[in-house]
């Protein structure tokens, strides 16, 4: 490593989601998803938004790749839409769903751009949740042969693939909070989707040891927050141990140990809330393991003991006076290296990537129509040099994709806010670079030097 600068061969990447981009949900026999039916329930996204346009990406990719070579990305992290290769979840294949990808995996390579792709990024085939979702135990075995006809057709040119994405916001956000889509409000519901979810993972990477070629990685994407009691307290220090528990170790004690933790299961059966689990669901977890770590980090929390907080008895504080993005998330630098040196204690030194991390800030375009956005520069810089102090310590973080490449479709608060280093013009569809994409080219030129 260089003085300022991160590891040869350090990935510099975006990432983007398939409903959030793509647009064009009715074409070419695409299927219809969850997000779909979602945005169509009156009031549940800010101003009626849907993902119908969203950034034209299913036409405009070519565009959208050579805006990645200018970047000098390494590589780009996407999703594929279920619904666009099984309209109904599963069965016969809709070939010009999968045509898509193909032109979009070889239009990257031709422009020197590793792809990384997400298996399932929200869009639940619609037919699926129909009959029960990621509640019912088949859907693992349907995204298990959606998955394999994924490695089968791009196998042989992706070599960084990733099972779920945050199936955290998927369970509890899309079945408990009902802010995201199925739109459900039942904890225990949440609970359930997210031992399937799980157990989806863990049957894909059992696919992809046997049909991917060597020297491919998969891994799955988290999304972590580091918890901090909001007082010394000792009621506060506990429940900060709890709400790591029902975020960060539920999904990564199973992922790297093929357990629950005791703690949230023994409180989820007093409660009635514990998943059903089979006799060989832990098993397929422990002897699944996965290649790298994905890590979604944005913020951390404040965690505070109140009775009245769900099942497990906690709250998320505020501190006063510290900086925040548009979405109100606290810009806490020091959460992302706290986490990266946690996951290597706590988990056997795994391989990390950065799969998100980034910022909505209220963007102004001037009139000579730039986006001098040093807000959010400040933000990815002060994560990225938080990433290398945690490399200094030995933590083996080899990539780092930002949220995101483009403006897009930000679920619940539709396109009102802005992530993108590309600003989007959602009337023309037209791409700008934003301040920050010229900050980025710069640091990626420089290996992180320019930091
Ligand atoms: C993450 C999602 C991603 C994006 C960012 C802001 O939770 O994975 O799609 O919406 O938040």
């Amino acid at each position: 490593m260089s003085k300022q600068g991160f590891p040869a061969g350090f990935l510099w990447g975006a990432a983007t989601a398939a409903y959030q981009v793509e647009g064009a949900v009715r074409e070419d026999g695409r299927g219809e998803s969850i997000w779909d039916r979602f945005c169509a329930t009156p009031g549940a996204i800010h101003g009626g938004d849907t993902g119908e346009v969203a950034c034209d990406h299913y036409h405009r990719f070519k565009d959208d790749v050579e805006n990645m070579r200018d970047l000098g990305l390494s590589s780009y992290r996407f999703s594929v839409s279920w619904p666009r290769l099984f309209p109904h979840g599963h069965g016969k294949l809709n070939r010009r769903g999968l045509d898509f990808y193909e032109s979009l995996v070889d239009a990257l390579l031709e422009a020197r751009v590793q792809p990384a792709l997400t298996l399932y990024h929200w869009d639940l085939p619609q037919a699926l949740q129909d009959v029960g979702g990621w509640t019912n135990r088949d859907t693992a075995s349907w995204f298990s042969d959606y998955a394999d006809c994924l490695y089968t057709h791009l196998g042989d040119r992706v070599k960084m693939w990733m099972t779920l994405n945050e199936p955290q916001v998927a369970a509890f956000v899309g079945h408990s909070d009902g802010r995201h889509a199925p739109g459900l409000k039942d904890f225990a519901t949440a609970v359930q989707a997210s031992h399937v979810l799980l157990r989806a993972h863990a049957l894909a990477v059992a696919a992809f040891r046997e049909l991917c070629p060597a020297g491919s990685r998969i891994g799955i994407a988290l999304d972590l927050h580091t918890m901090y009691p909001f007082t010394d307290g000792m009621s506060d220090i506990e429940a900060a141990h709890r709400a790591d528990g029902q975020v960060n170790r539920w999904f990564l004690d199973p992922v790297f140990k093929g357990t629950y933790p005791v703690d949230v299961l023994e409180i989820y059966a007093k409660h009635g809330v514990a998943p059903r689990i089979e006799d060989d669901d832990l098993s397929t977890l422990s002897s699944n393991p996965v290649d790298f770590l994905g890590v979604n980090y944005y913020f951390p929390q404040r965690v505070y003991a109140c009775d009245a907080g769900g099942v497990l008895g906690f709250e998320y504080g505020h501190l006063k006076d510290c900086p925040r993005t548009e979405m109100g998330w606290e810009v806490y630098p020091e959460g992302l290296s706290d986490l990266l040196i946690r996951l290597k204690n706590d988990y056997a030194d795994p391989v990390l990537m950065i799969t998100e991390n980034g910022a909505a800030y209220p963007d102004r375009i001037t009139e000579k129509g730039q986006v001098q956005d040093h807000d959010r520069i400040e933000y990815l810089a002060s994560h990225l040099l938080e990433s290398r102090r945690a490399i200094e310590q030995g933590v083996k973080l080899q990539g780092y994709y930002l949220w995101s490449l483009m403006d897009n479709f930000e679920w619940g608060f539709g396109y009102s806010r802005r992530f993108g280093i590309t600003h989007v013009d959602y009337h023309t569809l037209s791409r700008t670079w934003k301040k920050s994409a010229s900050w980025y080219q710069s640091v990626i030129a420089t290996n992180g030097a320019a930091l």
